[in-house]
């Protein structure tokens, strides 16, 4: 095994007592390939829960937008000429049409219906509806677009779709879903770095498996090898071990980053001196976020739930903003890296769902390198089921 720098400090991190519970086992079967299960799950959590749909850097400009799927339902994200995001459901308020059908781009002026030619201004007021003045009572005030709850966390865009003047329905704002984790991530600039590629991986998998997959490295010497002889499985120190918010640090070897040719490939991302920081940080934010924090650069998925039995995944690596200009930048280094262990991930992801799909299958007993898979099982748990 290579040498391993012991961790001197690691700042924001206080490390708990996992709490593993003898006897924990994996869900029923129902959970993974039910179809009644899924919509529960689409109405219970992924239209009542903080969604990650994007980083404010992917929509820069005035003007700027992309469309986002949450829960079945597609949502235009956009930038007005004041700079403030706005999010709509993609649906003209005329006859229902789609309003915008490309995936991210830039609008000139205002919002556009390919059909009828309604038009709406940057914050989802009507601004525009050909020979409607003639119809009796019509007013335009009256139909505006359908907004969506929209908040910032650490530069991160995420979407509510409850209903947040209703009393009822667990509706949180998003500072105050946020409030455990605030300060933790300050000093890796999150809100001010920038993305260097975007890959979409559809994944024959259910999304629990994914966030399952993803808290633990049990897996890591046989599934990960390249990954394990930079960052060793058994490194791993959990700081949050229940609740919406999971995962810890892991050690990587003295001199070396995970990346392709294991060498640095752009400037630290975060404020650390001069300081030998040498961690990687793995943290599965509820329901469909994964932040990967290393000392070069920060890598989310996002997960949209297709069906219970796939899932498509976006990975995005984010680098500091001043990296780009540099002659020392190699983003393609810790993409292909990471490229190569999605694709180990996902590959196990579907071999579990094909087995669970079994006859066979009964739940099986998570080992103690597991307690954060069955940490994330009980909060799911709690949230279908309240
Ligand atoms: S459906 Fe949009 S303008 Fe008619
Ligand atoms: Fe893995």
């Amino acid at each position: 095994m290579s040498s391993v720098t012991p961790i001197k400090s690691a700042p924001s991190f206080r490390k708990t007592t996992d709490t593993f519970v003898a006897g924990a086992k994996t869900l029923p079967q129902r959970y993974f390939i039910s179809p009644e299960v899924f919509a529960q799950e689409l109405a219970k959590i992924f239209s009542r829960q903080w969604i990650l749909v994007g980083h404010q850097s992917q929509i820069a400009r005035p003007g700027d937008y992309f469309v986002s799927e949450v829960s079945g339902e597609s949502l235009i994200v956009v930038r007005d000429k004041r700079g403030e995001i706005h999010g709509f459901y993609n649906v003209c308020r005329h006859r229902g049409s789609r309003l915008i059908e490309n995936r991210n781009g830039q609008l000139s002026a205002a919002i556009q219906c390919p059909y009828h030619a309604w038009t709406y201004a940057f914050d989802g007021r009507l601004i525009g509806a050909p020979h409607m003045d003639d119809v009796p009572g019509f007013n335009k005030t009256e139909y505006s677009l359908h907004p969506v709850n929209v908040g910032l966390w650490e530069g991160f865009i995420f979407v509510n779709l409850a209903d947040a003047s209703a009393q009822r329905g667990g509706y949180i704002s998003l500072n105050e879903w946020f409030v455990p984790l605030t300060g933790k991530f300050s000093r890796w600039n999150l809100p001010a770095l920038r993305p260097a590629k975007r890959i979409e991986y559809d994944v024959r998998a259910n999304w629990k498996l994914i966030f399952q997959n993803y808290s633990e490295c049990y897996h890591c010497p046989g599934v990960h090898p390249e990954l394990s002889k930079i960052s060793p499985y058994d490194s791993s120190e959990n700081d949050l071990t229940e609740g919406p918010f999971l995962g810890g640090l892991m050690r990587i070897a003295s001199d070396k980053s995970l990346t392709m040719s294991g060498r640095t490939c752009a400037l630290p991302v975060g404020d650390f001196g001069n300081e030998d920081f040498r961690f990687v940080f793995y943290y599965s934010i509820f329901p469909n976020m994964l932040l990967s924090l290393h000392p070069d650069y920060v890598m989310v998925h996002q997960l949209q739930p297709q069906s219970p039995e796939r899932t498509l995944i976006l990975c995005d690596w984010f680098f500091h903003p001043e990296a780009f200009e540099r002659q020392d930048f190699r983003p393609e280094d810790a993409i292909e890296f990471w490229d190569m262990v999605n694709r180990q991930d996902w590959h196990v992801c579907e071999l579990s769902q094909q087995g669970i799909a079994s006859r066979t299958y009964q739940p099986g007993p998570y080992s103690s390198r597991e307690s954060i898979p069955a940490a994330w099982d009980r909060y799911y748990h709690w949230r279908l089921d309240s």
